[in-house]
């Protein structure tokens, strides 16, 4: 039987520019090549989740625009089941202006519109399709309100959560309990704890504590160091890929999707998490959002090695 994974959460439109550096405040810098990308922390995780074979449903809200319907209509071409996006009325779609400096890092800031009215009013006629999936992934662009409502449903009738708590903010202790897989950050691990992740043992710490807040399983992310996960009462290090990485941007959104397809496919929580990591690996060696979510056949074919394990804590996000 085919698992149905529900992604409820953001779609954006990412206007970008290349840069030496990010900016930072008061400075104006000249910066390189532009380019627009659909984006959008729930999209870029439909998108990818959708590319890697899983059965997605796309449940968000755009602005009645040009924007909102060019996402429409990607998400229609990759597959995903848009019947329950919703369209504003009132409010644009949400775009999100980013910069990505010559070390792949990048900065964001996002203008919600749409996204932020996505409300239990528009998710009630999904509440069926919700509590038939197999897995529901969300993240934190939409209200938070929003996302506890999808958590209920879920919770209710047994369906896995997985909560990518981004971008950080305060969590309801009710959601946390509900939730069978928290894939933070270093940084948002970091918000939820108090922690600072420097090495391996306090990133050991950190999970334990978040587990501690309720859900069933944590992943933290590490960037170029793979991946941290407390299951079942053991640590387990996934490590990341060496890889030539030229945009981070949305790795944590492309391993989010695969995570769920591999565990959609039934396969273990580690396992998974390994797959992920290809995923985002793959993902940091193109631009953008959602133009740098892998097709499946790129992963089987990509010879993978292992980064190093002493290689150092520092740009780990
Ligand atoms: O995670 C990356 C995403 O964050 C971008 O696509 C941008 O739209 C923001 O939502």
């Amino acid at each position: 039987m085919v698992t149905i994974i529900a992604v409820v959460g953001s779609s954006n439109t990412d206007m970008v520019i290349q840069a030496e550096h990010l900016p930072v405040a008061g400075e104006t810098i000249l910066g390189g090549h532009f380019f627009m990308n659909p984006g959008g922390k729930g999209a870029n995780q439909a998108v990818a989740a959708a590319r890697l074979g899983g059965h997605i449903i796309f449940i968000a809200k755009t602005g009645n625009d040009i924007f909102g319907k060019q996402s429409v209509q990607l998400f229609n071409d990759e597959g995903i089941d848009t019947t329950y996006l919703v369209s504003d009325p009132v409010n644009p779609s949400g775009v999100a202006l980013i910069t990505v400096d010559k070390n792949a890092e990048n900065c964001i800031v996002v203008a919600s519109g749409a996204n932020a009215t996505l409300s239990k009013n528009d998710i009630a006629p999904a509440k069926a399709v919700i509590e038939q999936s197999g897995i529901v992934l969300m993240q934190l662009e939409i209200p938070i309100e929003t996302v506890c409502y999808v958590a209920e449903i879920a919770y209710a009738k047994g369906v896995q959560i997985v909560l990518n708590p981004a971008p950080a903010c305060h969590l309801p202790e009710g959601l946390l309990k509900k939730i069978s897989i928290l894939t933070p950050n270093r940084r948002e691990a970091e918000m939820l704890t108090g922690v600072k992740l420097r090495n391996m043992e306090s990133a050991k710490l950190a999970a334990e504590k978040i587990k501690g807040l309720g859900p069933e399983t944590v992943i933290i992310t590490l960037g170029h160091k793979g991946a941290l996960v407390l299951h079942d009462n053991s640590f387990t290090h996934v490590p990341g890929f060496l890889v030539k990485a030229i945009d981070t941007t949305a790795a944590g959104d492309i391993f989010n999707g695969a995570l769920v397809v591999a565990l959609s496919e039934g396969k273990s929580v580690v396992e998974s998490t390994r797959f992920a990591c290809k995923a985002a690996a793959i993902s940091v060696m193109k631009l953008g959002a959602q133009s740098s979510a892998p097709f499946k056949l790129e992963i089987d074919s990509f010879e993978f090695h292992a980064m190093e394990n002493s290689i150092g804590w520092e740009n780990v996000e």
